[in-house]
């Protein structure tokens, strides 16, 4: 493998998520930047190193870095989302040629070949280098307060994550943690009493709350639940008032100056144990370009209601649970997963158990004319959770088609990266369908936004959580007790 460009102080080597073997060398393993899009990133200064990458790097998964000596630089992901063809209108594609025209005038080109182009800033620019990936996404370095422009001037589908200046550690999900979920998965069988737990789950209740996330109902007054909008602060308070009036204890978790907390929940184990499952979804939302209302009705207010249903229908049976349990609300996630990495290093750094991780986003949308589905991750997360939920499925909701989905990098990649056996259900088996994908229509009241299908997906979130969790029902209550309000 040949490198051409001149003095690179670094490079920064590509690797496909699922390519990374737990037996990688240490300087790789001590160089590990996290995951971006489906790909992990090394960031490598001893150039003996690169002799050892996997025989599958192509030379155009190492980039050069050439990074300036003066100031503070930040690299930056940049990854277009998995998205439907019915997606690629004209508009998108002159959005995404408008933002390539962007880059371009902002560099010249100084590195041509093929797969990678590397582009070069100017004085002005708040970008010194650019460098386009084949497959959709781009490293960008940037001063620090442009890592903000960037993300403005995104086309809609794209997202930008910064990539943190210091290796972040290494954490495969370990063998014993993978045992365990695929003992609970050996052991599953239909339990009639989980079933009338997870039915239980309402969807005029669902209807309610949802409208009151987009203000659709008019009464939140919440135009926007963008992070650094006051609006997703309104939503933070209601959401930890709902989930403590469901039983829960909250708290907020402030993660980075400027965006909304995240708001964490819990059920304690009913005998003290350090096992716990976490059940999340991303309460953050994005519109459209330069429009205030982003109402998030699908991304993620479909994912948040799950949540908070499974919540509200914790309470109303008053079952307790073997294991902790944690229902968490994240921020951040639309600027590159914030709040979610700052819980997951959090309770990496506590040593906390956490046993499963599931994430609700977007569970709300399919075309019309198609069924009711549960999508679980192609890439990111560990195979026996998808696998566990996706039986889990056939047995509490068999109305839902289970399949894979290239949608991806949610906030389970976050507790991924931190060695917690993770996934995420998503509501297509395919890639992004939903029209109103980052879109300031993201309406509940809206063609193809089914409801049912949001709370068949809960079902199967809730009923995996009680099967890995372990539960009991209140003393005197049995299964014919659940069909009421207890
Ligand atoms: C890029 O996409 C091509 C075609 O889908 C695939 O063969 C290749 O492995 C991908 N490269 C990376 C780095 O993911
Ligand atoms: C999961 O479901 C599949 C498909 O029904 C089945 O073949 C498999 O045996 C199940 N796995 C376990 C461990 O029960
Ligand atoms: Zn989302």
């Amino acid at each position: 493998m040949i490198l051409n460009p001149a003095t690179p102080v670094a490079l920064l080597a590509i690797l496909r998520a699922s390519d990374v073997s737990p037996n990688i060398p240490p300087c790789l393993a001590n160089n590990f930047h996290g995951i971006f899009g489906q790909q992990s990133v090394f960031k490598i200064s001893d150039f003996a190193c690169f002799d050892l990458l996997p025989a599958s790097v192509d030379e155009g998964s190492v980039l050069p870095l050439h990074l300036p000596e003066d100031g503070p630089q930040q690299l930056v992901w940049i990854q277009q989302s998995s998205i439907d063809d019915s997606l690629r209108t004209p508009e998108y594609e002159a959005e995404v040629a408008d933002f390539d025209d962007w880059l371009v005038s902002e560099k010249r080109v100084a590195y041509p070949d093929g797969q990678t182009i590397l582009l070069e800033g100017t004085q002005s620019s708040p970008l010194s280098l650019v460098y386009r990936n084949a497959n959709s996404s781009i490293v960008a370095v940037a001063d620090l307060d442009a890592a903000h422009v960037l993300s403005s001037r995104l086309p809609r589908f794209w997202k930008a994550s910064p990539i943190p200046a210091s290796p972040v550690s290494y954490f495969p999900v370990p063998d014993t943690a993978i045992k365990r979920v695929r003992d609970i998965l050996v052991s599953l069988r239909f339990d009639a009493l989980v079933a009338g737990i997870v039915n239980g789950i309402s969807v005029e209740q669902m209807r309610r709350d949802i409208r009151y996330l987009t203000n659709e109902d008019g009464t939140s007054g919440i135009q926007s639940r963008h992070s650094f909008h006051h609006g997703s602060r309104i939503a933070a308070e209601w959401l930890k008032t709902q989930f403590e009036d469901a039983g829960a204890a909250c708290r907020f978790m402030d993660f980075l100056e400027g965006f909304a907390p995240n708001v964490v929940c819990r059920y304690d184990a009913r005998a003290e144990n350090s096992n716990t499952v976490l059940i999340s979804g991303h309460y953050d939302s994005r519109g459209s370009f330069g429009m205030e209302r982003a109402p998030g009705g699908n991304d993620d207010g479909s994912g948040t209601i799950s949540i908070l249903n499974i919540a509200r229908r914790i309470k109303q049976t008053g079952i307790t649970f073997r294991s902790n349990v944690e229902l968490v609300a994240f921020a951040g996630e639309e600027q590159g997963l914030f709040g979610s990495k700052a819980y997951a290093r959090e309770l990496r750094g506590k040593g906390a158990n956490i046993i499963l991780m599931i994430q609700a986003d977007m569970l709300a949308y399919h075309a019309p004319e198609e069924p009711p589905q549960l999508g679980l991750p192609q890439f990111i997360g560990t195979p026996e959770v998808a696998q566990l939920v996706a039986n889990v499925s056939a047995i509490y909701s068999p109305e839902l088609t289970v399949g894979l989905t290239t949608a991806c990098c949610s906030d389970h990649q976050s507790f991924h990266e931190q060695g917690y056996p993770a996934t995420q259900v998503f509501e297509r088996t395919g890639p992004i369908a939903d029209p109103m994908y980052h879109n300031s229509g993201d309406f509940s009241n809206r063609p193809g936004y089914d409801l049912n299908q949001v709370r068949s997906i809960s079902k199967v979130q809730f009923a995996t959580l009680l099967h890995a969790a372990g539960f009991d029902l209140p003393e005197g209550v049995g299964l014919e007790d659940l069909g009421r309000v207890v």
